[in-house]
């Protein structure tokens, strides 16, 4: 018999550590599980099925002016559609929707959780077989019955209940966390199952990979170039210069960077003056797992996890990786970017 232990085995093995957990949770983990084998299934195949490219003609764009791409959409209805038949949410925000969508059917009438994602990240790689991935968050309902409102997505993300992302790379893999560590999961497509790969997941302190678009060099705040050209210099001590590496798909960024250990950066640019990330479904899921793993994530000076959330698509700057990269960061910041205040 093999040793061999799959999400859906470890999903239920944890459930214990919720001495009242009566499996909601679980099952959501599960229907999240489902809907990532099915994105998967298409992602591996996209250059042979019709579904590389913009999803229409005419460039349609989604509620963030960004053109969407075949596989957004699909991603997109493939979550919404096992979240909603899973029974154990009543409200789904997602990237691709300008507004929540409220899941109203019999399986839903006593859901306690609500579910933000970024169904398909980093789009602009799909065309060119790079790695992308799916992100999510899942908090607990405020509201106390019937559909979801806006209210149970606007909270802090220190009260996220579970977060993980998928990433669908040269494997595919589930990394999750409940508040009680970080573990990975990798896709066996022989079996179809994900299976324990990487248990008790932790980011090392301190690395030499620094990821960020530097095509934009010009219009980062003072801080940050100061920190670029602090991790290009040389320094025997302290191992530098350190290495860029910076594939354009943030799970895909994050994921090297918790694993090998390294900093994330997005700050604010001329274009993207409250930053490009969002704070619901990319950075607030991504910092938890980053804290859990041992690491930090901020937007330069604040913690990530205890920034007030107005809107769902709210933008914000991201510091985010091995614990003292991101300190230093931070030190940059708060010494050359005073005058531009983080927003
Ligand atoms: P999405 O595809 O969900 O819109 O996210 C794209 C994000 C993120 O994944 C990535 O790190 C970043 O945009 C890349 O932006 P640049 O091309 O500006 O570097
Ligand atoms: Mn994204
Ligand atoms: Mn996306």
């Amino acid at each position: 018999m093999s040793k061999v232990k799959t999400l859906g085995q470890f999903i239920i093995e944890k459930q214990n550590d919720f001495p009242y957990a009566k499996g909601e949770l679980s099952r959501l983990l599960r229907d999240i599980g489902i809907a990532a084998k099915i994105v998967n299934r298409e992602v591996n195949k996209a250059g042979l099925a019709d579904i590389l490219g913009d999803a229409s003609d005419s460039g349609e764009t989604n509620i963030q002016g960004e053109i969407q791409k075949k596989l957004d959409v699909f991603a997109n209805e493939q979550f919404i559609a096992a979240l909603s038949v899973g029974g154990e949410v009543c409200a789904i925000a997602s990237e691709e929707n300008e507004e929540m969508i409220v899941v109203d059917n019999a399986q839903s009438k006593n859901a306690k959780y609500v579910v933000a994602m970024d169904p398909l990240d980093g789009s602009s790689n799909i065309d060119v077989n790079v790695s992308v991935g799916t992100i999510f968050s899942i908090y607990r309902r405020l509201s106390l019955s019937g559909p979801g409102n806006i209210e149970d997505f606007l909270q802090r993300g220190t009260d996220q209940v579970a977060a993980g992302y998928i990433i669908y790379g040269s494997s595919t893999m589930l990394v999750y966390t409940t508040g009680k560590g970080v573990n990975g999961f990798t896709l066996d497509p022989s079996i179809g199952e994900f299976c324990l790969s990487h248990p008790n997941m932790k980011t090392p302190s301190s690395a030499k990979t620094y990821s960020i678009n530097e095509g934009n060099y010009v219009h980062f705040p003072d801080g940050v170039k100061k920190y670029i050209k602090y991790c290009q210099e040389e320094d025997l001590a302290s191992k530098r210069p350190y290495s860029s590496r910076y594939i354009g798909s943030a799970v895909a960024d994050v994921h090297r960077n918790l694993i090998t250990g390294g900093i994330y950066i997005y700050p604010v640019t001329a274009a993207s003056p409250n930053g490009k990330l969002r704070l619901l479904y990319e950075c607030n899921p991504m910092s938890f797992i980053i804290e859990q793993a041992g690491g930090k994530a901020t937007d330069g000076e604040r913690r990530i996890m205890d920034l007030e959330i107005k809107t769902l698509h709210q933008r914000t700057s991201f510091f985010a990786g091995s614990a003292d990269m991101v300190d230093k960061a931070c030190d940059f910041m708060k010494k050359y970017s005073t005058a531009e205040k983080v927003k």
